[in-house]
């Protein structure tokens, strides 16, 4: 077994304060708040930081500190050690509470940092965990406080943003440009958190640092791609966020076109952050505009997962009456290049699934002149899986000659899986993504002309279906998804392979 054991050199001499803006929510506890705590365990937070929960909550620091302590983890210091330095993490905790939109609450904010803060070069993470109808709002405050800087001698300031980043290209662009008056490009973080699961981070190693792939990482051997997400769950009280966006622009937009652009961009000239997003944009600028025709939008009804009986999206609280907000979306996209030219890369997001998984697959061609062919009939061609979640891994399956007398041949795989190959902890992709935040490397955040072109894409086929008023297919929760998306997969020569 190969030992995880990645920590990375990192300069922690200069002081950082990390501003958790709507520090009371989901996102904060669950996520945040133990990456941050992750990373201070493996020594990769700087000497002297400090974390300034904010939220309108009323909360004290110590009950602050309470509801932040609940979500630690000893993953990477097991025992007493841990208790330490839960304690130490903790102590560097404050909580504030304030609107978000009031000059004031932010002018507290800032007397706070000075008042913490025993060096006035410190640098400052805004980590806006909160709905993004409330960034701008707060942007514009915290620049009316003068705590955002772009200065050295001040310590510089940077933001992280969480999708949705709009609902339409347009929106998108109104974001952007209204953020751009208190935050530049450069400042701003535009976190897609699938990009720090360590698989995908894994994919450009996969295709660049091994000789065998690049050869055949075309149309002449790869007959198409698929990428399917999907989840065995019910909204859970969400429905009233997800209904204003549903799952094109919650996980297809975002996720999905992410995996997309990684797997069919072109070697960037280096690792630098500028290099790898300008093969990633020109990916996506290749890929031509969604037609409607070329999607199946559906929606859940009430169905059986595990025993439990569940009901349609409909009847969920929360969903408005009579929404065709779709569950469930299957696409084909064409990326038109000399790499990619008429090979479909087939994606697919659903909700109330059979299972939860994320996955890739890349289906390679036909053997030409296969002197096996009799005997391989009926076995499928070779194909690359890469399970993003949740049993991390990548196989390859081959055909195979199965031991014994006479000819047999079969499909089996060779597979590497991340939970028994791999020893140690693995980092969750917040670790990672908040480690780069701090050291200023870019490479996973997406940037504006990146937005842009993703939102290309989507944008004709979301107004389309809207002004259409385009009613989803039903699809039983627990199920496969409906029967058109297999109709779909099956136009271009697919189907919607669920097995490791
Ligand atoms: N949760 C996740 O795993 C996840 C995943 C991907 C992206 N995101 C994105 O991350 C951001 C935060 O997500 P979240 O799940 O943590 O959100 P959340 O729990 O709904 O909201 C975070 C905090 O914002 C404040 N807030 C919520 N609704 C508000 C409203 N209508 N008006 C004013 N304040 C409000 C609340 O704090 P106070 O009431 O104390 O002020 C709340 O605790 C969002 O942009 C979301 O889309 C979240």
């Amino acid at each position: 077994m190969m030992k995880l054991n990645s920590t990375p050199d990192i300069d922690r001499s200069h002081p950082l304060a990390v501003v958790v803006i709507g520090a009371s929510g989901d996102l904060a506890l669950k996520k945040i708040f133990p990456a941050l705590f992750a990373l201070y365990c493996q020594n990769l937070l700087p000497e002297q930081f400090h974390i300034v929960g904010f939220a309108r909550s009323g909360m004290s620091n110590d009950d602050f500190r309470q509801r932040v302590e609940e979500k630690l983890t000893c993953r990477y210091v097991p025992g007493e050690k841990c208790d330490e330095l839960m304690k130490d993490f903790l102590a560097n905790c404050t909580y504030m509470s304030g609107n978000y939109d009031s000059a004031e609450s932010f002018r507290k904010l800032h007397a706070e940092l000075e008042h913490i803060e025993t060096d006035a070069s410190a640098n400052h993470v805004f980590y806006m965990a909160i709905p993004p109808f409330l960034f701008l709002d707060v942007a514009h405050a915290l620049h009316g406080a003068e705590l955002v800087s772009e200065c050295s001698v001040r310590g510089w300031s940077r933001v992280v943003i969480e999708k949705p980043f709009g609902s339409d290209r347009a929106s998108s662009d109104a974001l952007t440009k209204s953020m751009l008056q208190v935050f530049s490009e450069d400042q701003t973080y535009r976190i897609d958190h699938y990009l720090g699961k360590e698989v995908i981070q894994n994919l450009l190693v996969l295709r660049f640092a091994n000789l065998i792939f690049d050869p055949i990482w075309n149309r002449n051997h790869i007959q198409n791609v698929r990428i399917s997400w999907t989840e065995n769950l019910s909204l859970q009280g969400r429905a009233g966020y997800f209904d204003q966006y549903g799952i094109i622009r919650d996980v297809m937009q975002n996720h999905l076109l992410q995996m997309v652009a990684l797997v069919a961009m072109e070697q960037p000239v280096s690792l630098h952050s500028t290099y790898v997003r300008d093969e990633k944009v020109k990916a996506l600028r290749a890929i031509a505009p969604l037609s409607i025709d070329d999607m199946v939008v559906a929606q859940y009804g009430s169905g059986s997962s595990g025993g439990r009986q569940y009901t349609g999206y409909l009847e969920e609280e929360g969903t408005p009456e009579g929404s065709i907000t779709p569950t469930f979306t299957a696409a084909v996209l064409k990326v038109n290049n000399r790499r990619w030219d008429g090979v479909p890369f087939l994606i697919r997001a659903g909700k109330g699934m059979s299972d939860s998984k994320t996955e890739i697959r890349i289906r390679f061609r036909g053997v030409p002149g296969n002197i096996f062919a009799e005997a391989a009939k009926g076995l499928p061609q070779n194909e690359l899986v890469i399970t993003v979640q949740p049993d991390a891994g990548i196989s390859f399956r081959i055909v195979n000659r199965v031991p014994g007398l006479g000819i047999r041949l079969d499909e089996t795989e060779l597979d590497l899986r991340y939970s028994s190959a791999f020893e140690g902890v693995m980092p969750d992709a917040y670790e990672s993504l908040i480690l780069d935040v701090i050291q200023g490397d870019k490479s996973l955040f997406i940037r504006a002309d990146e937005l842009e072109a993703a939102w290309d894409i989507f944008t004709p086929a979301l107004h389309e279906l809207e002004a259409k008023h385009v009613v989803p297919e039903t699809y039983a929760f627990g199920s496969q998804g409906p029967d058109a998306a297999t109709a779909l997969a099956g136009r271009f020569g697919a189907i919607w392979r669920t097995d490791t």
